[in-house]
């Protein structure tokens, strides 16, 4: 190993802190509702007010290393470079310097940190249209710090130009990417370069040139030009040390001999255990850090919590599918949590236990009814073959489909997410009916007139109004919970759906009847003092001086807003939340039980 991951991470931001840049620290990794992206999708998401031109306290040259959650891929994770969460080394210049030290500083970082030979760098930038003007200032720097003239490419804006897809009123700009040949030997084509299809050149980061707006229709200047960069952490690993499969660097290794151990079998000799393999990699990953997050999540039937659901049962299907016993998925989280992201995510170690309960909890929901499931889906495949056979008889065609009653039915009785009941179709050359399936769970969901819909909404956060007052209402209950239970009760979980809201805490016992009629009247006589909700944005440190409640600190970004009820509460937290605790009418619990050794769990609602 050439440079390992935590090299490779201290490497970056001590070049960019000797450049007066500060390391603002990672954000959590759920999406706090404000740019209607479920989670954080790269390293730039946080800093979007203040490359609009909102001052950043911490100043204009800023750098981290933050944690991103990309779901669209997930199909092809399994292959050798995809992954649901990755990591984006990322600094910026917030109406500070522009392209002439940014270009310097890239090259710098490149050919002195990191070794790269000049003379194999090649770089793409921006050719120009209608509304931007052609990048040449860019290309004539970079000839000029001694990148080869015929390794500079001008592209359209296809190629370079970066902005959050979907979104509207973020900032954006041409950028200038970065790309180096991933092996030496050329691939025999006389004029193999970045455009040749045999993947020798990689595109290894970018410099985004944030000048610009997006709007409804088009885009229009900022009044800042910012710099925003981004290198993919285990893109540059992989390629620092030269490996073209991203899960053999140092990041994998150890999950991945544990895999072998327990297996018996090598990584990477057999196509399908290594795909197997690679995902249950991946996916338990993901899942760590989205369960061990400051603002942590658990498996559910909507939102996020419904992602974190099809990842975990996707992992626990290729841990069946390779005979790997499903409980030593909690070993694969646990050497994530010890061995690799213990000393960048130590909330991680905090959380251990909590993490590994959930993650457990879920295993065995799925478990139990994963065998019969298995057994049905290989029914419904075999009653299609009948049908064809049949069929064939009279001439009829019967295609390879799946129908939405079938897939429902292994939804709703088996757990089988959709998606993994494609995937399980499409390796046996079959599909499913998905509109189908659509119809049934809506018929289902009229009968039962429950809630879940949401699976489908896909992206945007669930911030309704009845959320918000839960949100609220969850503050009070942390509150009245340290009165009661005393000082040293805190949040450590929190999930709110619109009708209810469900919190875990630390506590010794099963709390009695009388300690939650106590809870219960605190909350309510606050509710009934209409009590002011009101938040302002501090420095991190300010905030706990002045008593905020918080989770992880370290986890937060240096700016937070905080939260006042009246004077019975103060938190970090992102909001939203209600103007007054007179919008929450009368809270009310419904269930205390055990979450986990040492953590209970109240479900309340507001009525
Ligand atoms: N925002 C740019 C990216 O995500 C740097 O690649």
């Amino acid at each position: 190993m050439k440079i390992t991951s935590k090299e490779l991470r201290n490497k970056w931001l001590n070049f960019y802190e000797q450049r007066g840049h500060v390391n603002i620290g990672a954000v959590s990794l759920i999406g706090d509702g404000t740019t209607g992206v479920m989670f954080n999708v790269a390293g730039m998401q946080p800093l979007m007010p203040y490359l609009l031109g909102k001052k950043h306290p911490m100043g204009t040259r800023l750098c981290n290393v933050q944690g991103c959650v990309r779901t669209v891929d997930i199909d092809s994770v399994g292959d050798a470079s995809h992954f649901t969460f990755f990591e984006m080394m990322g600094n910026w210049s917030l109406g500070d310097y522009f392209k002439k030290e940014k270009t310097a500083w890239t090259f710098e970082l490149l050919t002195k940190e990191f070794g790269l030979d000049k003379n194999k760098i090649c770089a793409t930038v921006f050719e120009g249209n209608d509304s931007v003007p052609r990048d040449n200032e860019t290309a004539e720097l970079l000839e000029k710090l001694g990148v080869k003239k015929e390794n500079i490419f001008f592209k359209p804006k296809e190629d370079n130009w970066w902005e959050l897809e979907g979104t509207v009123g973020t900032p954006c700009g041409p950028d200038n990417e970065w790309f180096y040949p991933l092996v030496d030997t050329p691939c025999g084509r006389p004029n193999c370069d970045i455009d040749c299809k045999c993947g020798r050149y990689v595109e290894i980061g970018n410099d985004v040139y944030m000048q610009y707006k997006k709007t409804a229709t088009g885009y229009e200047p900022l009044s800042n030009k910012n710099v925003d960069t981004g290198f993919g952490f285990e893109r540059m690993l992989m390629f620092l040390n030269g490996i073209k499969d991203g899960y053999k660097t140092d990041l994998f290794a150890g999950v991945l001999s544990y895999l072998e151990k327990e297996l018996g079998i090598k990584y990477g000799e057999n196509e399908e255990t290594t795909k197997s393999m690679r995902i249950i990699a991946d996916h338990m990953r993901t899942t760590v850090m989205l369960i061990g997050d400051v603002n942590g999540i658990v498996p559910s039937n909507v939102g996020a919590g419904y992602i974190l659901r099809r990842i975990m049962r996707r992992a626990v299907r290729h841990a069946k599918k390779i005979n790997l016993d499903v409980n030593k998925l909690c070993e694969v989280a646990k050497i994530y949590m010890t061995q690799v992201y213990n000393e960048a995510y130590p909330l991680l170690v905090e959380k251990q236990d909590y993490i590994l309960a959930e993650i457990q909890k879920e295993i065995d929901k799925f478990n139990r009814a994963l065998e019969q499931g298995l057994k049905e889906f290989d029914k419904v495949l075999f009653g299609i073959e009948k049908h064809k056979e049949f069929a064939a008889k009279s001439g009829e065609k019967v295609e390879n489909i799946i129908s939405g009653k079938a897939s429902f039915r292994l939804y709703d009785t088996f757990g089988f997410p959709i998606e993994l009941t494609k995937e399980m179709a499409a390796e046996r050359g079959y599909s499913v009916d998905e509109d189908g399936f659509k119809a049934a769970f809506e018929e289902h969901q009229e009968k039962s007139k429950g809630v879940g819909k949401g699976e489908f909404k896909s992206g945007l956060q669930d911030t309704t109004y009845e959320t918000t007052r839960l949100h609220t209402a969850t503050h009070m209950l942390n509150a009245a919970l340290k009165k009661v239970l005393g000082p040293e009760s805190h949040q450590m979980g929190s999930n709110i759906t619109p009708e209810r809201l469900r919190f875990d805490f630390p506590c010794d016992h099963k709390m009695t009847d009388e300690e939650l009629a106590q809870v219960e009247e605190l909350v309510n006589e606050w509710i009934k003092q209409k009590l002011p909700v009101s938040s302002r944005e501090m420095n991190k440190m300010d905030a706990v001086k002045i008593g905020a409640e918080h989770q992880f600190i370290e986890r937060y970004p240096d700016i937070v807003s905080v939260y006042d009820i009246g004077d019975v509460s103060r938190e970090i937290c992102t909001g939203p939340h209600v103007k007054n605790t007179s919008e929450l009418g009368t809270f009310k619990i419904v269930k205390e039980e055990s979450c986990s050794a040492g953590v209970r769990r109240i479900k309340a609602v507001l009525q």
